[in-house]
């Protein structure tokens, strides 16, 4: 944008200035044309300004962007100063100064004599024309009705960067909420797939396990051990199918169950008992911290005890070849809310990069398709359902530690 070559004189005087002020204004239209609306008002502002510092460049030009608060939490934008925070804008002829400041906004040009401010939005954005002469102060000069058009034209500027910022974080807001449909219509068609599933394997497979089951104790210990040892890997094996498909369904079906005040202690004895074969299987020690004032929790038992019995399985599959130690601990809160229970195992640990990752469906470093990666993804199902939370942690032995909170039954 090149300047018209002005004298202060024909700026601030009315007399024969038509033509100079149809320039600028020509000028003025164009860069409300050219607002750069789409990269939010900080943008808007800090154009504008320009533009009206290069068709006044002897004057003193700029503005106090005061951002309003933000209509929805839920669509905060990072572009978007903090709510309420004012930013001033100077015209300099090599770019636009550009400071958030606790200064009087009133007085943006202490170098000049006058300054003049006019309201760009009401009890908000201040748009600011400064000079040594006195008339920049008058009413009804040609310069003047070029910096109130200019002031209007900010205006329009800034409700048009809202308008685009808002429908932007709605569009964002629109995409996740797609995504997450997305994602419940496909657990929706995995609970149906895993039903039908289990409906076709769960008898063949159990006459499997029940017949090797036989086998094994027909043969007895005196039995050939090689055939044996197959009939043990047979059994093995088609008890993993039979616990694969059941967790399918557990993933994707919903739970008729319904809330109940439950003891986390007596939750954990039995998810103990559930997982003693396991337990035994790794040489693990178990050991427990019970505090005296844990309150009950509301929720569903069945559910609470398949949380622990899949967080005890995964402790005992990373503990040592020559066996661990599994702790568990519950206490309540400081602020005597929540129910906190550690699961701690010193077992090989997690990986800090895959601390979030472990909770995604599918997601599992067991390697030959010993693990289906949905044991947690069932555990962060049933914690929210619970309105409970769980994060993964490095154990003080650098094992895994698993550290839940569940809401109190009063709370
Ligand atoms: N206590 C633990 N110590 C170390 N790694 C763990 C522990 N618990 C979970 N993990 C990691 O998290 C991954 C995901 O666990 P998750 O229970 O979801 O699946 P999985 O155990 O691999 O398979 P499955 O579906 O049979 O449970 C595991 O593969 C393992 O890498
Ligand atoms: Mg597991």
């Amino acid at each position: 944008m090149s300047s018209v070559p002005i004298s202060r004189e024909t700026l601030v005087s009315a007399a024969s200035a038509t033509d100079v002020e149809a320039a600028w204004l020509d000028r003025l239209l164009l860069a409300a044309c050219e607002m750069p609306v789409a990269e939010g008002e900080v943008a808007v502002v800090a154009f504008l300004v320009r533009a009206v510092g290069e068709i006044f460049p002897t004057f003193g030009v700029g503005a106090c962007l005061v951002t309003p608060p933000p209509r929805s939490s839920s669509s905060p934008d990072a572009t978007l100063p903090s709510p309420g925070e004012q930013r001033l804008f100077k015209y300099v002829p090599d770019g636009e100064e550009h400071r958030a400041l606790g200064v009087d906004p009133t007085r943006m040009f202490p170098g000049f004599a006058y300054e003049r401010v006019l309201e760009v939005e009401p009890h908000g954005t201040t748009l600011h024309i400064s000079s040594d002469d006195a008339r920049v102060e008058e009413h009804d000069t040609p310069m003047m009705h070029v910096v109130r058009r200019a002031a209007l034209a900010l205006e329009r500027g800034l409700g048009l960067a809202r308008a685009h910022a808002k429908a932007t974080a709605d569009a964002r807001e629109l995409r996740v909420l797609n995504s997450h449909m997305v994602q419940a219509e496909k657990l929706a068609s995995l609970g149906q797939i895993a039903a039908g599933v289990v409906h076709e394997l769960n008898n063949p497979l159990t006459s499997i396990v029940a017949y090797t089951d036989w086998l094994i104790r027909k043969a007895g210990p005196t039995g050939d051990p090689d055939s044996l040892e197959r009939l043990r890997r047979i059994g093995e094996s088609s008890s993993r199918i039979l616990r694969f498909t059941r967790d399918l369904v557990a993933y994707a079906r919903p739970s008729s169950e319904v809330p109940v005040p439950v003891s986390i202690r007596h939750v954990i004895e039995q998810a103990l008992a559930f997982c003693e074969h396991v337990i035994a299987q790794h040489g693990a020690d178990v050991e427990r911290v019970f505090g005296d004032d844990v309150p009950t929790v509301r929720g569903m038992p069945e559910q609470l005890v398949q949380v622990f019995v899949n967080l005890f399985t995964n402790a005992c599959h990373a503990m040592p070849a020559d066996g661990g130690v599994l702790a568990v601990s519950t206490q309540l809160n400081e602020e005597r809310t929540h129910v906190i229970v550690f699961v701690d195992d010193n077992g090989h640990g997690i990986a800090t990069d895959h601390l979030q990752a472990i909770f995604a469906p599918f997601f599992t470093t067991k390697v030959d398709g010993r693990g289906t990666g949905l044991g947690l993804s069932i555990v962060k199902n049933i914690v929210d359902n619970h309105g409970a939370e769980i994060r993964a942690e490095r154990s003080a032995s650098g094992g895994a530690r698993f550290v839940l909170a569940f809401p109190t039954a009063g709370a």
